[in-house]
């Protein structure tokens, strides 16, 4: 291969299975070693390169533009590839969206989120006294919302160019032949198999005896035969038939509710993005369900008018104006946000000059606002969540981020068919004022009907220069997601950073409740103490995001970064 690549972290671990042999996943001259493979932080390409959580996804979805696809195809079997290799947050069982921009300047937004099965209802998770039973919407059958991701990749198959049989065999070959699992992934695999064997019927792949350690093989054979079948009938071949009855069968042994018909009914969505100006770049994000695109508008706007580059990068100054502006944005998500249609959204009015100019009024430098508190959130720190980065030679941009909400989602595999179920239903306001898993709170927007899509927080971006790609990036992490995009592109625009420090330098994070500055450990002493000294609550955290990004350079080459704060990894080619 002539790629170049920096390799700026690399396993010492070797991946190597036992006595089975090592053969190409997508084709002669384009073997990608699934059980000897390398985490790769960064590399500057020309043609064109992908940012995903793990390596093997990364590789096949350039493997996939090698073979004549385009940013659209990389996208579609990096997901796939996901769905096996990353079972955390890659996904069938889940949701997503994808927001792309044609080298035309054509704009995709495919919503794929997940949607309340038509037996939902308000008050689905109260008990009699009307408590809300956050055990039944955080894990087990009846936390699933119907799995949007296979839905969302058939509708991104016009914008490719390759069939979709050719962009699933490598997620077939690594599920049927297995992979060599990271350290972290037998750590996150060991420490969640109490729970997988709580929520599932049936035993699955992911649970063995004894302790995953780096290195073990991971086969799959039930989810390959899942994806075989999509390979054979297509969306079909998982919303209907063997795999549909599968899932409702897995229902139907635990307390879930998704029937036959949500899974037949089920659509992915076109949505319009979401576009607006930032200090002379196009930001273009997604609109709602997400509440993504909005808050990182607001957030931008609101800081806009101050002279953010000369208070210096993560000064008390520059903080405390980024943590006010977060405040606000999360405020009003709380209150106006849901899915568009079935709860109007005034999206114009909340991102209108106006109405951002209203907003930081009463913004005073130096002294810390206050969240009127009306129930404080309590943030867990499982915000798994996925992100991937595609940016082709002719120009095509995409971001995809998807999920199963927290990691493994509801923790349920389905018998028989070897994926895990998305725990979504919490992403809604199971009742006002309670917090959800990522202390959000909500009311009407948000509350749960049938057939409505739960809010998020995820936030695929792309910033144009004069109308030219310049950025795709993205992130997981619940809430954290929109303030790591914001500070990503706050990082680009405003510090002049490359795209490496934009995504791995500290982050803090504020959602009005609780009303505190979470940080990062890495995060400046001092300025945290000055933060103090003016009233803010900080606490520490763990990491904050896992952001992917591809920065156009000005000689035209593709930089390319995954996140330091997990496996990662940047694979890309050179003419
Ligand atoms: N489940 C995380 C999100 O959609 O925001």
């Amino acid at each position: 291969m002539r790629n170049i690549i920096i390799c700026v972290l690399a396993w010492g671990s070797h991946f190597t299975l036992n006595a089975q042999s090592v053969r190409s996943i997508v084709g002669a001259g384009k073997a990608i070693n699934p059980y000897h493979y390398t985490v790769v932080k960064k590399g500057d390409f020309s043609k064109a390169s992908v940012g995903s959580a793990h390596p093997l996804a990364s590789m096949v979805g350039v493997a996939m533009m090698r073979k004549g696809g385009n940013a659209f195809d990389a996208a579609i079997a990096t997901q796939l590839a996901l769905a096996v290799v990353y079972p955390g947050a890659g996904n069938l069982g889940g949701g997503g969206f994808l927001l792309g921009r044609k080298a035309n300047g054509e704009l995709i937004g495919i919503d794929y989120r997940e949607a309340a099965p038509e037996k939902a209802h308000r008050d689905m998770y109260l008990d009699k006294n009307g408590n809300a039973q956050l055990n039944l919407s955080q894990a087990g059958h009846l936390a699933s919302g119907i799995p949007g991701t296979v839905a969302g990749l058939f509708a991104t198959l016009p914008y490719a160019k390759l069939s979709f049989k050719e962009l699933v065999q490598p997620a077939i070959d690594l599920a049927e032949k297995g992979f060599a699992i990271t350290e972290r992934e037998a750590s996150s695999l060991n420490s969640t198999r109490e729970s997988f064997i709580k929520n599932s019927t049936r035993p699955s792949a992911l649970v063995k005896e004894g302790k995953w350690k780096a290195g073990d093989t991971l086969v799959q054979k039930e989810l390959a035969a899942t994806l075989k079948r999509m390979q054979k009938e297509g969306s079909r071949g998982f919303y209907e038939g063997e795999t549909a009855r599968l899932v409702v069968e897995e229902m139907q042994r635990g307390n879930g509710i998704i029937s036959l018909d949500d899974l037949k009914n089920y659509t992915a969505k076109l949505r319009n993005p979401l576009e607006f100006e930032y200090r002379g770049y196009q930001v273009i994000s997604f609109a709602p369900p997400s509440s993504g695109g909005i808050l990182i508008a607001q957030m931008l706007k609101m800081i806009e008018k101050y002279p953010v580059g000369s208070y210096g990068f993560q000064t008390a100054r520059s903080v405390q104006l980024m943590i006010e502006a977060e405040r606000r944005a999360y405020a009003d998500r709380a209150e106006f946000m849901g899915d568009p249609d079935f709860y109007k959204v005034p999206v114009k009015t909340l991102i209108s000059d106006a109405y951002i100019e209203q907003r930081m009024s009463d913004y005073t430098p130096e002294k810390a606002g206050s969240s009127s508190t009306v129930r404080a959130g309590q943030i867990k720190e499982s915000e798994e969540t996925t992100h991937l980065s595609v940016m082709d030679e002719a120009g095509n941009m995409v971001a995809v981020t998807t999920t199963l909400n927290n990691g493994y989602g509801s923790r349920t595999v389905v018998g028989g068919a070897g994926f895990l179920l998305n725990n979504e239903m919490d992403d809604f306001s199971v009742k006002p004022g309670v917090p959800n898993m990522y202390g959000a709170l909500g009311g009407e927007a948000n509350a749960i009907v049938p057939g409505k899509r739960m809010l998020s927080s995820m936030t695929p971006t792309l910033l144009l220069k004069k109308n030219k790609p310049y950025v795709v990036v993205g992130t997981p992490g619940g809430t954290t997601i929109p303030t790591s995009v914001y500070q990503a592109i706050v990082n680009l625009v405003d510090f002049n950073m490359n795209a490496d420090d934009a995504i791995n330098k500290p982050k803090f994070h504020h959602q009005w409740l609780p009303d505190e500055v979470m940080v990062e450990a890495d995060f400046d002493g001092e300025t945290k103490k000055q933060l103090q000294s003016m009233g803010y609550k900080v606490t520490n955290r763990g990491g904050i995001g896992r952001t992917e990004i591809i920065r156009v350079l000005n000689n035209g080459k593709k930089e390319t970064v995954a996140d330091k704060r997990g496996d990662d990894s940047v694979a890309g080619f050179m003419p």
